[in-house]
């Protein structure tokens, strides 16, 4: 096991219920005056905006408003944001929805506390040097982005989508109420869990020669409620049960846990992924698993026991004759699942067909964001990543 540093500051209200304690819990934070961070109608539609509303008001806590945030967040918005807080006062972000939304609250919180260009941070110019508080409350289970350390924001002068991570940006308190994601799409649903999983996948392929028993174990058991629970979503999206499972995993997944003493896991397939949002603008989930059959395929060889142990103790996979038979036979079974949750397990099932000028464009991109080579199962460059998304089609 290797060094690590945990931290988790994010505190978790769980439950039934628990987002009419919002009000409270901003006043406790010290907040007066709360930006309203939203998407593109759900928490209208669904009556949770009233609600916050009516919370924050109860607790004597003001707001200003800014909807309108889409999946894979736009710098334009983050800047309209970082505008509207200045001028009204704002000293607390309150952004209701999902990763997109919280990750959006995060850049503009960044731009406020620190100055300056907020594209700076994410183009690899300066660190910010602060970060208004932040609190959510959670509608989707997916990125993790309400106790993650992390921000993806897209430019849309070039397309560019990048990730940023900071300890500046973790959310105060996180309202988690599996409730408000029954009025989910059954293709977000899925999505969401296809990224759940993912998270911990990419901590759990790592560099490691030895396995960590404990680390292992949560992210096996992560794994496999997951899977459970999407499974039983797919037939039955009321499922209370399915839906709290999936809410927590997706904290859990993204908050540091399954990766302690991993030495940081791999994040190839979710940097591919990044420049198919990026220039594609598809769902993240819908991405990964587009994704990553291809990656696997290509780098297994380097690691075939991790990928042999992952198919027998999260898929239920009997082991074969070689360590390199049972991970092949992991690989499909991960594959079949995808498309029992109906997730994508191509580019075009994804709805995408890349040029090749875009397959090179796509691979250049990540090739920046990665500095050169990326990976930690398999060292990846430039023509490696060329090669999975060609693989990918
Ligand atoms: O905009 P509205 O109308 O709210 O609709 C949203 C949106 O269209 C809808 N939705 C959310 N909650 C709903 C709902 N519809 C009905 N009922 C509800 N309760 O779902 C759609 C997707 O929302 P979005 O926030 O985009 O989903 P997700 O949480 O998957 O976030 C994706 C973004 O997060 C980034 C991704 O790259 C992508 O940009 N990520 C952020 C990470 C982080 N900050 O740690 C890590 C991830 O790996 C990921 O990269
Ligand atoms: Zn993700």
């Amino acid at each position: 096991m290797v060094n690590f540093n945990y931290y988790t500051p994010t505190r978790v209200v769980f439950g039934k219920g628990t987002v009419d304690q919002v009000g409270e819990l901003v006043k406790a934070q010290g907040g007066t005056k709360v930006l309203l961070h939203f998407g593109g109608g759900s928490v209208r539609k669904s009556g949770l905006l009233d609600r916050v509303k009516a919370s924050l008001e109860a607790a004597g806590v003001a707001h200003v408003e800014l909807g309108g945030v889409v999946p894979n967040p736009r710098l334009s918005l983050v800047r309209e944001g970082i505008a509207l807080c200045e001028k009204e006062g704002v000293d607390f972000l309150l952004p209701i929805g999902g990763g997109s939304v919280i990750d959006s609250a995060k850049a503009i919180g960044y731009g406020v506390a620190s100055g300056g260009d907020v594209w700076d941070f994410y183009d690899f110019k300066r660190a910010p040097t602060g970060c208004l508080p932040i609190g959510t409350v959670l509608t989707i289970a997916a990125a993790g982005s309400e106790m993650s350390d992390s921000s993806v924001i897209t430019n849309e002068d070039g397309w560019v989508k990048r990730g940023y991570s900071s300890d500046l940006c973790r959310c105060k308190f996180a309202i988690m109420d599996p409730e408000l994601t029954m009025t989910l799409p059954d293709y977000q649903t899925a999505c969401g869990c296809a990224d759940i999983l993912m998270h911990t996948m990419e901590r759990y392929f790592n560099d490691q020669a030895q396995p960590m028993a404990l680390t292992d174990a949560l992210a096996e058991g992560l794994m496999r409620t997951v899977i459970d629970a999407s499974l039983v979503l797919v037939k039955e999206p009321g499922n209370y049960q399915a839906r709290a499972e999936v809410m927590w995993a997706g904290s859990l997944s993204h908050n540091g846990l399954t990766g302690c003493g991993t030495g940081g896991g791999d994040w190839s397939t979710h940097k591919l992924e990044h420049e198919l949002g990026g220039l594609f603008d598809v769902a993240h989930g819908a991405g990964l698993t587009a994704i990553w059959g291809s990656w696997a395929r290509y780098v297994m060889d380097a690691q075939p026991g991790r990928f042999a142990r992952f198919a027998v103790e999260v898929l239920g996979v009997e082991p074969q004759g070689d360590d390199k038979a049972t991970a092949l036979k992991g690989i499909e079974a991960m594959e079949d699942y995808y498309r029992s949750i109906r997730m994508p397990t191509s580019l075009r099932e994804l709805g995408v067909e890349p040029t090749e000028e875009q397959i090179a464009e796509m691979a250049e991109k990540c090739g920046v964001t990665a500095h050169g080579e990326m990976g930690a199962v398999k060292t990846l460059r430039v023509e490696d990543m060329k090669a999975i998304y060609r693989a990918a089609m």
